[in-house]
């Protein structure tokens, strides 16, 4: 298959997660970057895509311009595609306009701030016909798509107990006050939404369970709120979950344990086994049965399910990690987009719909927050 022709939104100099979009995107010749409006700043967003070798008419200095122009160009030269990687606050727009544009959308998580947006985003990807890709990219993981096929048939029984975290430490002091870049927005709810932890990280781990189980949340309590003094979003967060059908859960986000970089893990609990992964170990998964004995799958080895075998690339031992599961979710895309046919399922790419659920769920963690608290006086027999 030809690589889908694509223009990115974000993802500029000194940007983050462009760059590895950029990657991703080429590493299996998914897709190609043809344009872009790469910053808020029309001359960095300039001189970003010169950087990015692309010709000068190509870049462009707003995502409105690079919507307009592009649209204006011949079909065979034109994006197929749209990249959005900006912060969450420049999402629902652009990737509003880009659908109502002819374009297939790839947009990073969370898909929005508000709930009102991401229903119209699912509205509007789905009036159009066109593809809709969120990068949850963790499901793009060899290790954990045989997670989920393990789930699916059975091999640990029905579920009843998800513990999910995902911890880390770098906000652990006050580091939007040095004007660091990444820092700033995502400890600002007008331009993170209302999740700080909760929606920069939170969001992949409730994704991952969803993913993982098929478990569909039916209640839940949360605590919500910030340790570093002055900041108006939380920097830890944690839920505990009620699912359909009985099973339950844990679930901690963290922006300030000192010591955790991308700790993001699961553990999945069944009725006569269980599953462990690690995204910092990626490339294992620990199984568990009431028979025993204990095992460790790794990726690429015999045996594996057909869908953890079609996301790994290397033999057995060679490391395959972020950019790989990264590009697996950019390979479901592209053939989505080649089939003409937005069908995240058969595709192996989380949807809109996916991305529209993660926003609910933040929210609701967020505004109901301890909610049903117990005092207890633990000095009582002191
Ligand atoms: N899937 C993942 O693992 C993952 C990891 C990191 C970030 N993200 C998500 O990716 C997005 C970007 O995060 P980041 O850390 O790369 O942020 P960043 O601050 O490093 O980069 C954001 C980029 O967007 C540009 N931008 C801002 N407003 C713009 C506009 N109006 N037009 C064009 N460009 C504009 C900025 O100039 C910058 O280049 C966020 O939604 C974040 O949640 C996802």
């Amino acid at each position: 298959m030809r690589p889908i022709r694509y223009g990115m939104i974000g993802g500029g100099r000194d940007a983050f997660i462009g760059a590895v979009h950029r990657i991703a995107a080429r590493l299996d010749d998914s897709m190609t970057l043809v344009a872009g409006a790469f910053s808020s700043s029309p001359e960095k967003a300039i001189a970003s895509g010169l950087d990015l070798g692309l010709p000068e008419h190509r870049c462009w200095p707003t995502w409105e311009a690079m919507l307009e122009g592009e649209a204006a160009l011949p079909e065979d030269e034109r994006v197929e595609c749209v990249v959005i990687v900006t912060p969450n606050h420049v999402h629902h727009a652009p990737a509003k306009a880009a659908l109502e544009a002819g374009f297939h959308v790839v947009c990073d998580k969370p898909l929005t701030c508000t709930d009102e947006q991401a229903a119209d985003l699912v509205d509007t990807a789905r009036q159009s016909g066109k593809v809709f890709a969120v990068t949850y990219n963790y499901t793009g993981y060899p290790m954990v798509r045989q997670a989920r096929e393990m789930v699916r048939s059975g091999a640990i029984g029905p579920v009843r107990k998800v513990l999910v975290e995902y911890l880390q430490g770098w906000l652990a002091t006050s580091l939007e006050e040095t004007g660091q870049k990444q820092a700033s927005w995502r400890t600002d709810p007008s331009r993170a939404g209302a999740g700080g932890a909760m929606g920069d990280i939170g969001s992949h781990a409730a994704n991952i369970v969803s993913f993982v189980t098929g478990l569909r949340v039916s209640s839940f309590c949360s605590d919500v709120g910030a340790f570093v003094e002055g900041r108006e979003i939380d920097d830890d967060t944690a839920v505990l979950l009620r699912f359909e059908g009985g099973a339950k859960g844990v679930l901690l986000a963290s922006q300030v344990c000192v010591g955790h970089r991308n700790g993001l893990r699961l553990r999945v609990y069944g009725e006569h086994g269980s599953l462990r992964w690690a995204q910092e170990h990626p490339n294992q998964l620990h199984v568990c049965t009431l028979d025993g004995p204990d095992t460790t799958l790794h990726t690429a080895d015999e045996g594996l399910s057909d869908a953890a075998a079609a996301a790994a690339r290397l033999p057995g031992g060679h490391p395959e990690a972020f950019i790989e599961a990264f590009a697996n979710i950019y390979r479901g895309a592209a053939a989505a987009m080649h089939a003409g046919r937005d069908d995240p399922d058969a595709f192996a790419y989380p949807g809109v719909v996916d991305g529209a659920e993660g926003v609910r769920f933040i929210n609701a963690v967020v505004a109901n927050s301890a909610a049903g608290w117990t005092e207890f006086d633990s000095s009582a027999q002191r």
